[in-house]
């Protein structure tokens, strides 16, 4: 065999090797260029070598792997010059990288009109000078190492920006859960009985819908929804909103135009989710036409609507209202499966008294729902009771 040929087969097999370290999965990039570099060495008969790649934002060289360039100073290194060279052609190494780096070849890499980094070889340990057909061989190497510290920079380009964007996102995401508290904060001050209310029909609705297998995206829809149910109570009058003495059929009417109010505030609003309105508008109906302010019949009315129903009446009754004292956790389990078919869902209330069951029994990390019971309610016996409910409404 020719020492040609011999030569010829060595540089394929050292290209096979090249393709497959940089397109092999598993190693870091790090990893990467520094086989890639061994690769090269070896097949140019050097034991000097280096890759550096041009930070995109600071425009600076950076080593990116070098074996024997040791007095190698990247920061002294005159990109712009660099950057003048032919593109993708090699030549004799210039003075713009720094002293004491010895002769060797320099190949400026080109990727489209991206100046990506460039590959630094030594002299030969043979003495030899560099041939036409190292040349050759070394545009097409240097050609796939081009595009690989191109596509990686354009990767943690992509990554920066990702970065970023989450960023901003869950600080708006903070910025909007805040506001959303304030509000709510701000409609349960207007009635001195319902501190938190708005808060724990947003929690008890989450629990329900997630028991009910609802994903993350609706969760979040309903639990604005909940925050944001009474939202036209803003617009009553403390006075009546705090009254003690019984209602007149006026001041009842007076205080139900509040879930069209709420209606009418929250449509201003574009919400990423659908049915925020609905929910909120409806959430004082009942499945049996009789509720309000339009008189929906079952069918009309969405499982998010039927949610915030029940967890809206489950937090009534279990709070003081200045007209009434609060009911037991069981009073209010047994009035709420007392209005099933005509006020609330079958369906819905199996969800909550399951969710609330393993709240209970300790099954779920962050229960919602029991943290608001008192302290001396008793557990056993509402567990019990839920085991009943359960059962009935599992048949
Ligand atoms: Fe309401
Ligand atoms: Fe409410």
């Amino acid at each position: 065999m020719s020492t040609e040929l011999k030569r010829a087969l060595y540089n394929i097999s050292a290209l096979a090797d090249l393709g497959q370290e940089i397109t092999s999965g598993g190693s870091s990039f790090q990893e990467k260029i520094q086989s890639v570099l061994y690769v090269i060495t070896g097949t140019f008969l050097t034991n000097k070598g280096a890759i550096l790649d041009r930070n995109r934002e600071d425009g600076q060289m950076h080593i990116l792997a070098q074996r024997g360039f040791d007095q190698l100073d990247p920061g002294r290194a005159d990109t712009e010059g660099l950057a003048s060279f032919a593109r993708n052609e090699p030549c004799p190494l210039p003075a713009a990288l720094g002293t004491g780096v010895g002769a060797g070849i320099l190949m400026p890499l080109w990727v489209r009109d991206e100046f990506t980094g460039i590959v630094l070889l030594g002299e030969k340990f043979t003495a030899d000078p560099y041939t036409a057909e190292d040349f050759e061989l070394l545009r097409i190497i240097a050609a796939q190492i081009a595009v690989a510290l191109n596509n990686h920079s354009l990767f943690r380009d992509l990554s920066d920006q990702l970065d970023e964007n989450r960023r901003l996102y869950e600080e708006m995401r903070r910025i909007y859960h805040d506001t959303l508290q304030a509000f709510a904060a701000a409609i349960d001050a207007k009635d001195a009985y319902t501190k938190h209310h708005s808060q724990r029909v947003a929690k008890y609705s989450v629990a329900i819908a997630r028991e009910l297998g609802w994903n993350d995206h609706d969760i979040e829809g309903i639990y604005v929804a909940g925050y944001l149910h009474d939202v036209g109570k803003l617009v009553i009058s403390n006075d009546l909103l705090n009254k003690k003495n019984p209602f007149t059929q006026e001041e009842v009417d007076e205080i139900r135009t509040h879930s069209t109010l709420s209606h009418r505030i929250i449509s201003k609003i574009n919400f990423p989710w659908k049915d925020v309105g609905k929910m909120i508008r409806h959430h004082h109906e009942r499945l049996d036409g009789s509720g309000y302010p339009d008189a929906l019949s079952q069918e009309e009315l969405n499982d998010g609507t039927r949610i915030l129903t029940l967890a809206d009446a489950f937090d009534a009754m279990t709070s003081r209202r200045a007209y009434r004292e609060k009911m037991d956790i069981q009073d209010a389990l047994n009035e709420l499966k007392n209005c099933l078919d005509t006020q609330f869902d079958n369906r819905i209330m199996l969800a909550f008294c399951r969710v609330l069951d393993k709240e209970i029994k300790g099954e779920l990390p962050e229960p919602d729902i029991l943290p608001h019971f008192d302290r001396d309610s008793d557990l056993t016996v509402i567990a019990s009771l839920l085991e009943g409910i359960i059962r009935e409404l599992s048949e």
